[in-house]
Order: structure tokens, then sequence, then C-alpha cells
């Protein structure tokens, strides 16, 4: 799996002494957002803010050596990578909005990803009558691939002939107005569109002409093949200011403990801070009493599409492995063998021998998705499998009851309280809190339950960190 690092790394350098200049020029950027639902071409605008309705303005925030990379692109390729809603469509509309000139777009979707030419087709549409300045036989390449004259009149299409075309057209639409060509989820485009934009776009010699794409890099690779060589700027998460900026200008931003989980959670993904604050915040359809294993944020039903999206593909056992590491990332011994389909497919990473090995998960939404994959009970299931294996470790063995439980159980509140006290003699304050915290949830007896309270609030207090 490829991570940032390495496709900034694969990728040329971006920008110039323009960037340079761009970049003090953008403290905040504004971008209006067009509603992306709409099919008219050439209006084709980031999927998430389908808004339905008018155009509306948002702003960008952090992002700045990015934004003024794209800005900075006149003459050339740029393939923008990152995770999904890491922001890539939000910086190609951007890049849209801020162009003197002609933007063409090109949005590839999974259900057209194998129809061919079904790209070019959404790219050429609006430039029909330009075509008709080309060369004859450009032109009838041109036109066949994409269905709009007959295929009996053209034979196969020559791709040779089919890029040499593609290229003429754009360079002589671009000699009459600086031409950006915005091609999004670049991962969904056809093989054959993107073979004959490649063509094209290797073959730009300082015209203004300059194609901007965005690409999902969860496949390990920053671009499809059909289109790989090209300079690449990967997207990051948010730094932490930006992304607590973000959240504070949603409508209902979560507070207090929430927050924290939200933003540990989002680990900067723009559209999971979104997301989540939209699901958590202090309007939040969520209740607040669905507390699992170390507090994993169920995903909405958005996030849960993006990130569970490659589990159905792998085995069964990867998937129970799986389920068995996201409820404990320390749970990895016996089971490499079964997650190595699921460290290919880049989902995870083992980390680290002996006591300290471990599951990490590529984004904590990921770990969060596998868990709630399933229905609550097989994940109590998989937490009470987890704890009847922990016998010598009764610390983690008692959370993975309480995980478990499905009610007030006296049995696995009074072990609960035990690991507090383990924990607060190797002065583990906080876990101390928690763990007296979720007995008291868990006690059948009021007494006991307000006993368990008093502890964790008189603890709470000692460590300075009153709830
Ligand atoms: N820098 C940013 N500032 C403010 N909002 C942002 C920023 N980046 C992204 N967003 C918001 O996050 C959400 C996801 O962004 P976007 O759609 O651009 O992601 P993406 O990388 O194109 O995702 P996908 O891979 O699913 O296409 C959108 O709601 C967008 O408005
Ligand atoms: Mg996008």
């Amino acid at each position: 799996m490829g991570t940032s690092g390495k496709m900034m790394s694969r990728g040329r350098p971006v920008g110039g002494s323009s960037t340079t200049r761009l970049m003090s020029t953008l403290p905040s950027v504004m971008v209006s957002m067009r509603p992306a639902c709409s099919r008219a071409p050439g209006r084709r605008y980031p999927s998430h803010d389908c808004t339905g309705g008018y155009s509306r303005v948002m702003t960008i925030v952090g992002r700045e050596r990015e934004s003024a990379a794209v800005l900075g692109v006149t003459s050339g390729v740029l393939i923008v990578t990152g995770e999904p809603g890491a922001g890539k469509s939000t910086l190609l509309a951007l890049a849209a909005d801020r162009h003197q000139g002609r933007v063409l777009r090109m949005t590839g979707s999974e259900s057209e990803a194998n129809l061919p030419f079904a790209g070019l087709h959404q790219l050429l549409r609006p430039i029909l009558d330009d075509a008709a300045r080309l060369p004859a036989r450009q032109r009838s390449a041109l036109l066949g691939a994409i269905g709009a004259i007959g295929a009996e009149d053209t034979g196969p299409p020559d791709r040779l002939l089919l890029g040499v075309a593609l290229l003429a057209l754009l360079s002589d639409l671009a000699q009459r107005s600086p031409l950006l060509v915005l091609v999004d989820d670049l991962h969904w485009i056809d093989t054959g569109s993107l073979e004959a934009l490649a063509f094209a776009a290797r073959r730009i010699d300082g015209e203004p002409l300059a194609v901007l794409a965005g690409a999902r890099d969860t496949t390990g690779a920053a671009a499809p093949a059909a289109f790989s060589g090209f300079p690449t700027l990967a997207l990051g998460p948010l730094d932490a200011s930006a992304a607590v900026q973000l959240l504070d200008r949603q409508p209902y931003p979560p507070t207090g403990g929430r927050r924290m989980r939200v933003l540990d959670q989002a680990a900067g993904n723009p559209l999971a801070l979104v997301e989540l604050a939209r699901a958590y915040g202090t309007d939040g359809a969520y209740p607040a009493g669905d507390s699992t294993a170390e507090d994993l944020l169920p995903p909405t039903d958005r996030l849960m599409r993006l990130y569970a999206a490659d589990l159905d593909a792998l085995p069964e056992a990867t998937r129970r492995a799986l389920l068995l590491v996201a409820a404990d990332e320390r749970a990895v011994a016996g089971r490499i063998e079964a997650l190595a389909p699921a460290e290919a497919a880049g989902l995870l990473r083992i980390t680290g021998g002996g006591e300290a090995r471990r599951a990490r998960f590529r984004h904590p939404l990921i770990r969060s998705a596998i868990y709630h994959s399933v229905p609550l009970a097989a994940r109590r299931q998989a937490h009470r499998d987890l704890a009847a294996s922990l016998t010598g470790e009764p610390d983690r063995r008692a959370w993975h009851l309480a995980a478990a439980a499905e009610g007030p159980d006296e049995e696995i509140a009074a072990a609960l309280e035990e690991s507090a006290s383990r924990a607060r003699t190797r002065g583990g304050y906080t876990a101390a809190v928690t763990a007296l915290e979720r007995a008291a949830e868990l006690s059948p007896a009021p007494h006991d339950r307000a006993r368990r309270l008093v502890a964790a609030a008189r603890e709470a207090v000692a460590t300075g960190q009153p709830h």
C-alpha cells in the first residue's frame, strides 16, 4: 500500500516560483461549489457537495501549499492523490474556479469504468463543434471512438490516431484561450480514454494547456497504469489546526469528549471531520451511549461505504481475523497468515514484535468500519472470544468482557474495579477513572454503582480532570 509519503517521493516536485508567489496570497481560499448532481456537461463538481441547489461558497481550510501547487499548474499535468475524502475534488474545484479560460471535465464513475471511451465522451461533448476543424482522419477517429459517428465509417479505433487527434484538438483550443482539463476520479476513467489523454498530455509543450487530475490512492498506485509517470501531489491529513478549524465550521460542532474522539478518529481526513461532526455534533443523530471497544465511533453510512468497500473481496477467514484485530489491535498472534490478504490490500500493517506487535490500520476509520460492518451480536461474540484467550491478562480480559456485556453484570463490574486499582498502582489514573465509570455502568446494585461513581470522581479530581 502506498502511503502519502511514497507518493510524494514518486512524483516530481510541483510548483516553483509562481507557487511561492501564490502561497502568500492564500490565507483562506473561497471556492464556489456548484451542484454536483447537475449532469450538464462541464458542470461537475465534488460529489460530496451535491447540494441539489444553487452554487454555494465554501472556504478551504489549511492546504495552502497544495492550493498553490494546483493553481501553479498552467501548462502540463498534475495528479492530486489521496485517501477517499482527503479533498482532491475540492482542490480541483478551486482550480476550476480560479481558472482564467476554458475548463473541460472528465469525471470517472465506477459504473462507467469499463465502458470504452466513456471519459472521452464527457470531455468532448462540449467541444464537438471545434472538432470540425481537425483533419478528416483525426476527426473521424475521435468522433468514431465516442460513437458520434457510426463505427462502420471508421472501423476499430486507431489508438495512435486518437491520441494525435485529441492533442491537436486540445492544443487548438488552448491557443484560443488557456485550457484546463479536470479529470476527477481518475481511477474510474476507462482505459481507452486514459491512454488517449496520457498520449496528449505527454506532448504538452509549453502551451497554456493544463491537466489536473484527482485519484484515490487506496489501490497503492498513484494513478492507473494508463496514466502513470506524471507529477503527483499527495494529500496527507489536514494539520491539527486546520482540522479544528474545519470542525468548528460545521453547523453543530461536537463538544467535550466527543470532540476529541471525532478529531482523533477523523485523523485529519476532511470528509470524516464533516461527516462525524454531523453525526456526533451537539445536534447529532447518534445517541451518546453507544460506547464500544475503545470508544470507536460508528462511521456514518457514507464513511462506511468508503472504508468498508474493500472488505467483501477478502476471504472469510481474513474478515474474521480483521474483526478480532479491529476489536483489539494487539490480538495478532496466530492471525498473521489470515491477515495477509488484508495487509496486501493495504488495509493494515503488522508492526513491532513480541509484546509490542500489533495491527496498525491505514486509517482509524477503516478499523471502525470493519468493527461496525458486523451486527452487534457478532461484535460481542468477538469480544467474548478475545476474553477467553486472554486468561493471563486480566485487564484486557475485563475490558473485552465489558464490551461483550449485554446488561449489568456484577462479575464484570468487579473485574473492572480490580483493573482500576491495578491501573492506579501503576499511575494510570485516567485508565482507572474510565474503568471505574464503566464498572459503575455495569453494576446491578445501586449502592455499588454509586460507590464506583464516587471513586471515579475522586480519581478524576486527583488527576485534575474532573468531568
Ligand atoms: N481543505 C478543506 N477545507 C474545507 N473543507 C474541505 C477541505 N477538503 C475537503 N473538504 C470537504 O471535505 C469533503 C470531502 O472532500 P472531497 O470531496 O474534495 O474529497 P475527495 O478527496 O475528492 O474524496 P473522494 O476520494 O471520495 O472523491 C467535502 O465535503 C469537502 O467540502
Ligand atoms: Mg472526489
